[in-house]
């Protein structure tokens, strides 16, 4: 007679999880072949670059659509803030997410702009034309280097240059990770590619029946089913896919997950090979019963273990290499020891998001302003060699001193930010060598390829934080350049003047 404790294996719920796991890669080509499929290795984040998004605002603008090529080019998740999504379309092609909004109205800055954003660049600007008009040449972007008489065309300096900038600032703040944090998961604006890659993985793989899954619930991933210990069972699980390639956390503490759980205790392992059943590193941790509480997971706390035995002599986790996730509840703590909290039966644990923590502070706003901004009635300046902004800023409805305003609004924010102040820009080819200056006294050129190229150094310098800094290009060509050098001579902006 059959042991009463006994339940049903499930066999096909077991080849189900491995399938998914693509353990047993044979079955998955078979099924890719009986049913069609191809392969969509889209549903796999691409790294570390790949998780947090970079949103360009003004992309569609000189300096913006070359931000957001090298970007793209980089491997960057890129989302393009743009007014007109035809014309988005038509300047930036399909290397970018597009987004409409208008910066002057503080409401099209919605979540769907906004969420999951690790940096921005603004590269927006009022429009300024040739009083004779733009021609299809679009002569306004030779007046780096040929002068045009300017107007300003459709919406105010005011409007653009500060309110707008000052909009995009206020929503940055509220949806900007904190500094030295990265954004793993965000399941409050879950993407296709996290839909697909976690999946559950319960004692069915050894002959239990508990039964577990993972839902998008009201902007959180809800782990929840049933935890038997019936067939020596008592564990339920979900686990990510191998992260393609892996996420480089190198640099970061650990791992922070804001959770909501039942009061149980749970186990959130770190894989950094990607053997299905190889070394997991793992850490346990309590909830408090209907409370959202952020559980920070130090690296150096991990405990390495296979198959819930503990592991001595096992090196730290390689955390540049970080390949999957698991998120688990079991009737077991370690070495056969029991789980103290533990209890069978139904559990629910909602994560909001899961986040790297204690990386270097980096900026996370990166404005592209202009030179000049200062000098609009500065004593001593002598107009006469002044370049036109400076020079026509009354008739140009106060460009430069709503640009400064704009500015300040950014410096004030408690954003980390690198603010650029490029001399007039050229449609040249760029690759000069590069001036770095501050105090707003220097006056010359600079192609808008090397502005894009100063905006995608800015977000990897942890030197360029805070600082406002001029810059024209030199009059020889640069093979290389050691841009830490570039930003280290800088001055970060004091605290006076990091205040409204
Ligand atoms: N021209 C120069 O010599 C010079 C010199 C120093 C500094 N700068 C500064 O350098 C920066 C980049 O210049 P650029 O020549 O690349 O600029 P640009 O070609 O004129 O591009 C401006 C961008 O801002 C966008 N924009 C304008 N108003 C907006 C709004 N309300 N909401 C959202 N987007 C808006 C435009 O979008 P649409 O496509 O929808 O119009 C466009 O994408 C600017 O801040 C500029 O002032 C320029």
């Amino acid at each position: 007679m059959a042991n009463k404790n006994r339940s049903q294996w499930d066999l096909g719920r077991f080849i189900e999880t491995l399938t998914y796991f693509e353990v047993v890669p044979l079955i998955n080509w078979i099924q890719d072949l009986f049913q069609g499929r191809t392969k969509d290795n889209q549903n796999q984040p691409n790294g570390a670059k790949q998780v947090g998004v970079i949103l360009v605002a003004g992309a569609t603008g000189g300096v913006g659509k070359r931000v957001v090529r090298r970007l793209a080019e980089r491997g960057y998740r890129v989302r393009s803030l743009v007014r007109d999504i035809e014309r988005g379309r038509s300047i930036l092609g399909d290397n970018t997410e597009l987004v409409v909004a208008d910066i002057t109205n503080p409401e099209t800055l919605t979540p769907l702009v906004m969420a999951n954003i690790q940096a921005i660049i603004c590269c927006t600007a009022v429009r300024v034309q040739p009083k004779e008009g733009d021609t299809p040449e679009r002569e306004k972007y030779y007046q780096g280097v040929k002068f045009y008489q300017p107007e300003i065309v459709g919406d105010t300096p005011e409007n653009v240059e500060y309110r707008g900038v000052k909009n995009l600032v206020e929503a940055a703040a509220k949806y900007l990770p904190a500094s030295g944090e990265k954004i793993l998961f965000d399941f409050t604006n879950p993407s296709t590619e996290m839909k697909n890659i976690w999946g559950a993985v319960d004692d069915v793989v050894m002959g239990g029946v508990s039964e577990s899954n993972i839902q998008l619930v009201e902007g959180t991933a809800l782990f929840a089913g049933n935890v038997s210990t019936a067939n020596s069972g008592g564990f339920a699980s979900v686990r990510t896919k191998n992260f393609s390639p892996a996420f480089n956390l190198s640099g970061y503490e650990g791992i922070k997950l804001r959770v909501r759980g039942d009061g149980k205790r749970y186990k959130f392992f770190l894989r950094a090979d990607t053997k299905w059943d190889g070394i997991g590193y793992s850490y346990s941790f309590d909830t408090i019963a209907n409370t959202w509480i952020d559980v920070r997971i130090p690296f150096a706390d991990l405990v390495p273990v296979f198959r819930a035995k503990t592991l001595q002599d096992c090196p730290p986790i390689a955390t540049n290499q970080i390949s999957s996730f698991q998120l688990m509840l079991s009737k077991f703590e370690y070495d056969g020891e029991l789980n103290p909290q533990f209890s069978p039966g139904g559990f629910a644990l909602q994560v909001e998001s899961i986040k790297a923590y204690g990386g270097e502070t980096l900026p996370q706003f990166i404005l592209v302003s202009s030179a000049g901004v200062t000098r609009p009635g500065r004593p001593g300046i002598n107009l006469e060699e002044e370049p036109p902004a400076v020079r026509l800023n009354d008739q140009l409805g106060g460009i430069l001193t709503w640009k400064l305003k704009g500015e300040d609004s950014l410096r004030a924010s408690g954003i980390p930010y690198t603010i650029i102040r490029p001399c007039a820009l050229t449609e040249e080819a760029g690759g000069k060598s590069l001036i770095f200056e501050q105090g707003d006294n220097i006056r010359g050129k600079i192609s808008r390829e090397d502005v894009a190229e100063i905006c995608l150094q800015a977000l990897q310098q942890p030197q360029a934080c805070n600082i406002t800094f001029e810059v024209k290009e030199g009059e020889d060509r640069a093979n290389s350049i050691e841009w830490q050098k570039l930003f280290a001579q800088l001055q970060p902006d004091s605290a006076s003047q990091r205040q409204l």
